[in-house]
């Protein structure tokens, strides 16, 4: 299975994008990518294929985002918390990842043709070295391309993204590179793994969970949250559209923030 999965949309699909285009469309969606285990569970397929699923389920996704007019996604598909998991099932999360990644490298054709940029963000010295290596093969491969982006967060947590954004600002006064009064929240945020991207539009959980577990802590806090209660191997083209659909419902209300609760939008969006 590729990255971008290659399917047109139905006609009724097709009829559905172009009435919620109509509206105000978010420009970055982030996903928490949650219930894999669940599906295996009720389905009574292995773990591993269950996680296995959940891929296919992204690069689904990431057809459907496209064809909904979103270039940038940004999806939790490996907390720091999740090395607390069994041994088995952490190394077929990073067997699963060396596939996929090795899979990137033979598919520059078709990411060349969408333009698609692939980011990996989080702390890769927590992954094995092989690993680490065919991440960063990966990453250079597309990184020239700019039509869209998708980011990878593995090995990550919110909390050890801003305390490395802090150690690293802490580095630059002792260094003499910056001074003590430039520490600011604009410098904290040029400081983190998503420096490079908008803050989302929209973070959409599945699985029914209703909690952010350390994800994009910094980023989503103007950020419309959409919970939904399907496991996320079977998302569904008509799920992604209701949660875009909740995103316009409240796209009013976050248009009334006062002025400095957009700051960073002012600062990151083009
Ligand atoms: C959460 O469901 C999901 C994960 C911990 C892994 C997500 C990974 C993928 C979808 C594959 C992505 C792979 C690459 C290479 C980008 P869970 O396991 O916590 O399930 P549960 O909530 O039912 O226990």
């Amino acid at each position: 299975m590729s990255w971008i999965r290659e399917r047109e949309l139905s006609l009724v699909e097709r009829l559905t994008a172009n009435i919620l285009k109509a509206g105000p469309m978010p420009k970055h969606v982030a996903f928490i990518m949650d219930g894999n285990r669940r599906y295996a569970q009720k389905t009574h397929v292995e773990r591993q294929e269950g996680h296995s699923q959940g891929f296919e389920k992204l690069a689904e996704t990431l057809r459907w985002c496209l064809n909904l007019g979103i270039h940038e996604v940004t999806v939790y598909a490996f907390s720091i918390e999740n090395f607390k998991r069994s041994k088995e099932e952490v190394d077929g999360l990073m067997e699963l990842a060396r596939q996929k990644f090795s899979r990137l490298l033979t598919e520059q054709e078709n990411l060349e043709k969408h333009g698609v940029c692939i980011r990996v963000l989080g702390d890769l010295t927590l992954l094995p070295e092989d690993l680490q290596q065919v991440i960063a093969k990966a990453v250079v491969s597309t990184r020239a391309h700019n039509k869209c982006f998708l980011n990878v967060c593995f090995a990550y947590t919110s909390r050890h993204e801003i305390a490395n954004a802090v150690k690293e600002m802490a580095w630059g006064v002792e260094q003499g590179l910056i001074k003590s009064s430039d520490v600011s929240e604009v410098l904290l945020s040029e400081c983190l793994y998503s420096s490079n991207s908008p803050n989302p539009d929209l973070l959409i959980r599945t699985s029914g969970e209703v909690r952010l577990s350390d994800f994009l802590l910094w980023q989503t806090s103007y950020s419309c949250l959409v919970f939904q209660s399907v496991l996320w191997p079977e998302y569904s083209f008509w799920n992604l559209c209701e949660a875009v659909l909740q995103y316009q419902l409240s796209h009013q209300s976050l248009q009334e923030l006062p002025p400095s609760l957009h700051r960073y939008d002012h600062i990151f969006l083009t």
